[in-house]
């Protein structure tokens, strides 16, 4: 297993781009677009801002409701931005995990996955963990099957299962307005920190995500016990 880079594990469901583009009368793939350029500039920023672990929810095992050929191009976006982008991340010290089902994915996307994986394999100073066809309920009920015996399960031990080697949420960041989990890393949340912004995906930048830390590091999180003066 490799070792956890360090800092904080933050969440983000990035959401809205399909708002951001109807607001300027484009069509959703623009939108799409200008996701992943925050995508981008996020991901860079995180380390410096003391986040180790940053998993980005990409697509959702319920997005393939949407209509065809949007699903077609968020797919087509994920393989360019995987393959463009490997080589820069492991530049910059980030190892590149994609998790959720690889299994549906169009034929060469997760070739190209596993390439843009073993490229960043050294990274040290971020994971950049990006969550496709993802669902957090298949997480746990995958976990569930590979149980093999219920007697000497433990909670570490079956958190393992579930989450790999991802350790627990300390912050998870939802933009657009929109405040639901929609089957979003559900068993590592159990004590994250909530944070909702209105700010639509494309428009949310390294401020607002330093901005989302500072109300973060002021919070006390008690886990169940009392708080620090008492
Ligand atoms: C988030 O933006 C990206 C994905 C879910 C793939 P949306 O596409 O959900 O944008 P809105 O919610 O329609 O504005
Ligand atoms: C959640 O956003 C999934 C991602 C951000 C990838 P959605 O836009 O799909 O979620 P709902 O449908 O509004 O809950
Ligand atoms: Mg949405």
């Amino acid at each position: 297993m490799q070792s956890e880079c360090a800092g904080l594990h933050v969440g983000l469901i990035m959401d809205g781009n399909g708002r951001w583009a109807e607001a300027r009368a484009l069509p959703r793939g623009h939108g799409h677009e200008a996701g992943i350029a925050a995508l981008r500039r996020v991901a860079e920023a995180a380390p410096d801002l003391g986040v180790g672990t940053l998993t980005l929810y990409a697509f959702s095992s319920d997005n393939w409701r949407r209509p065809p050929a949007e699903v077609a191009f968020l797919m087509s976006l994920f393989g360019h931005y995987l393959a463009a982008e490997a080589e820069r991340l492991a530049a910059r010290g980030a190892r590149l995990s994609v998790i959720g089902r690889r299994d549906r994915l169009p034929a060469g996307l997760a070739d190209t996955i596993a390439r843009a994986e073993a490229a960043t394999a050294a990274g040290r100073r971020l994971h950049l963990r990006l969550a496709v066809d993802y669902s957090a309920r298949d997480a746990i009920l995958r976990a569930a099957a590979r149980v093999t015996c219920l007697d000497d399960l433990t909670r570490d031990g079956f958190s393992r299962l579930v989450t790999g080697e991802a350790p627990d949420v300390d912050l998870l960041i939802r933009t657009s307005g929109e405040q639901r989990l929609s089957d979003f890393l559900l068993w590592e949340s159990a004590y994250a920190e909530l944070h909702f912004t209105d700010r639509l995906w494309p428009d949310f930048g390294p401020d607002d995500l330093a901005e989302a830390l500072r109300i973060f590091r002021r919070r006390e999180r008690r886990f169940g016990g009392l708080p620090a003066a008492a």
